[in-house]
């Protein structure tokens, strides 16, 4: 039997909550099938540790981490704690250091979840988002001058390596090879006069190499209109750190809100561990209530079993989180039902009994 060796980051807020619900998935889908456990390690960083330390992590947190398959994050960030802080200090630098540079984010309406588009439906809203993870516009590059100063100048620069942008795109052709889907690029050339000119020719050239794929290219802001007036056009989408960004948001309203988008930061070449969280924040409104839903965090667990090639364990996941949204008797008040957050998380371990 294999042993995936995890590194759980809980975080802050509702992070915990939604993770102890992750992981009991997790251990119920991996004990039910038998080809695989999971050994947790957990690690108390955040802003409280922050508040306690001066930082968000151990110094040498990298090293420590490097020996794990893969991390399982719920959130980080917290008032009283800067959001650049808590964001660079932990979840950037994890995802500088172990280059995944790749953000998987699937936009995918499952039966029984809701959706604002009058006429939504599952075969409408179908997405893969591919974002580019590692540049781009937070590459962190700039310079803040004359602080404080009548003459104060601000630069916020974009990075677009020939390296970090073909590797993107052409993963985002490998993706859709494998499935038989077409690829968008989404820019902005018309006025980003040399990165996402840039953009638009590394596309076209490495498009070339799958010309078996059918492709299309919008500017950013017209394909912000498309994904609501025609959200069946996308299917594998490639954009850069910020616009995939955005647009993620956008299509995670699309799919059911925050409580169910899930995103993966993947080291393609697998040098390193990737990270598996729930897009969502660490949700000061409601944390410490056990009414956040949980069902991001499992769906991020089902992209797990995704990469270590449980592909099958990953549709289960899946199955379990629609059909408990058919269901719609144990939902979490952002779904509109009273449960709790852990009841939530027994609903799919007892839903994933009858399916495994
Ligand atoms: P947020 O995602 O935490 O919350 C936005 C709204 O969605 C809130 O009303 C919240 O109650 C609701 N919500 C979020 N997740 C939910 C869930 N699982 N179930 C039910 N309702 C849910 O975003 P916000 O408020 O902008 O940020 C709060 C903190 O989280 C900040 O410190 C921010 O920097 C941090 N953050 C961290 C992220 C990460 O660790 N990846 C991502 C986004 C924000
Ligand atoms: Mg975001």
């Amino acid at each position: 039997m294999e042993t995936l060796k995890i590194a759980a980051i809980p975080g802050d807020g509702i992070g915990p909550e939604v993770i102890a619900e992750g992981i009991k998935v997790l251990e119920k889908a991996a004990q039910l099938d038998g080809r695989v456990q999971f050994e947790f390690t957990y690690f108390p960083w955040g802003c409280e540790y922050y508040l306690e330390h001066g930082r968000m992590m151990d110094q040498d947190g990298i090293d420590q981490l490097k020996k794990f398959d893969a991390i399982y994050l719920g959130a980080v960030g917290y008032p009283g704690v800067p959001d650049h802080i808590s964001l660079w200090d932990l979840l950037l630098r994890i995802r500088k250091s172990f280059d995944q540079y790749v953000n998987i984010r699937p936009i995918q309406l499952l039966n029984g979840a809701p959706c604002p588009l009058k006429n939504g439906s599952k075969q409408k809203i179908d997405m893969l988002f591919i974002r580019e993870n590692s540049e781009g516009e937070y590459s962190g590059a700039g310079d803040w001058l004359f602080k404080g100063k009548p003459e104060e100048v601000v630069l916020q620069t974009g990075v677009f390596s020939r390296k970090g942008t073909e590797r993107i795109i052409r993963y985002a052709f490998e993706t859709a090879k494998e499935s038989g889907k077409t690829v968008t690029s989404i820019s902005k050339a018309n006025a980003l006069n040399y990165s996402m000119v840039f953009w638009d020719e590394v596309f076209e050239e490495v498009s070339k190499e799958y010309p078996e794929i059918q492709t299309y290219s919008y500017l950013v802001d017209a394909a912000a209109m498309h994904m609501i007036t025609d959200p069946e056009r996308f299917e594998v989408v490639v954009t850069s750190n910020l616009f995939g960004d955005i647009l993620t948001d956008l299509g995670a309203a699309l799919a059911g809100g925050m409580g169910l988008a899930a995103g993966a930061n993947i080291n393609p070449e697998r040098e390193y561990p990737s990270m598996f969280e729930p897009v969502h924040g660490s949700a000061p409104d409601i944390a410490g209530k056990g009414i956040a839903n949980p069902l991001a965090a499992v769906w991020s667990a089902s992209q797990m079993f995704d990469f270590f090639g449980y592909n099958d364990l990953g549709e289960k996941l899946l199955q379990a989180i629609e059909k408990l949204l058919e269901e719609n008797e144990v939902l979490t008040p952002d779904l509109g039902g009273n449960a709790s957050t852990s009841e939530v998380g027994d609903r799919v371990t007892e839903i994933l009994c009858e399916l495994i």
